[in-house]
């Protein structure tokens, strides 16, 4: 808000309308990522928000938080953790299910990615019911104990 650079950004996001389904409106991101300045100009927020937090993680969601997770954590010198969706990381996981419109869903991470203590942040493209970044949350927090 105020940020000059948000504009450019918000009209760099495609608004599909009712895909996947009828009555949603799809925020597409593949179109930011088309315009070099937009992107940068994206991450390059999250990364002054966020540098200098003592922030060791950046956790992204799968799919379209591995579209800007790796370049923020790479410019605030954390590690990054993929969130992936169910039976796609190979060893041995923590999982954290959520409710969808329609059934449940997971995500899954590896034990031992993130450490008793560490401070991590969480990156997606959007929150819609937020069922998807309550679970983040909570796999994240399952590391604290
Ligand atoms: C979308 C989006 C978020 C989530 C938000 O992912 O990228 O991860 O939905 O919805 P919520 O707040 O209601 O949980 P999607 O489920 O389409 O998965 P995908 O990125 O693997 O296609």
């Amino acid at each position: 808000r105020g940020d000059p650079r948000l504009q450019a950004i918000s009209e760099a996001i495609r608004v599909v309308p009712h895909f996947p389904k009828p009555g949603i409106m799809f925020q597409d991101i593949t179109t930011l990522l088309l315009d070099p300045k937009a992107f940068k100009d994206t991450v390059d927020i999250f990364v002054d928000r966020y540098r200098d937090m003592g922030i060791s993680v950046v956790a992204g969601v799968e799919a379209r938080g591995f579209m800007f997770g790796p370049s923020i954590a790479l410019a605030i010198g954390a590690k990054f953790v993929p969130l992936r969706k169910p039976r796609k990381l190979p060893g041995e996981v923590i999982s954290e299910a959520y409710v969808l419109e329609y059934g449940t869903d997971c995500l899954e991470m590896h034990v031992g990615a993130v450490q008793p203590g560490e401070r991590s942040l969480i990156i997606d493209d959007l929150v819609a019911t937020g069922g998807t970044l309550s679970a983040a949350i909570r796999l994240l927090g399952t590391t604290q104990a």
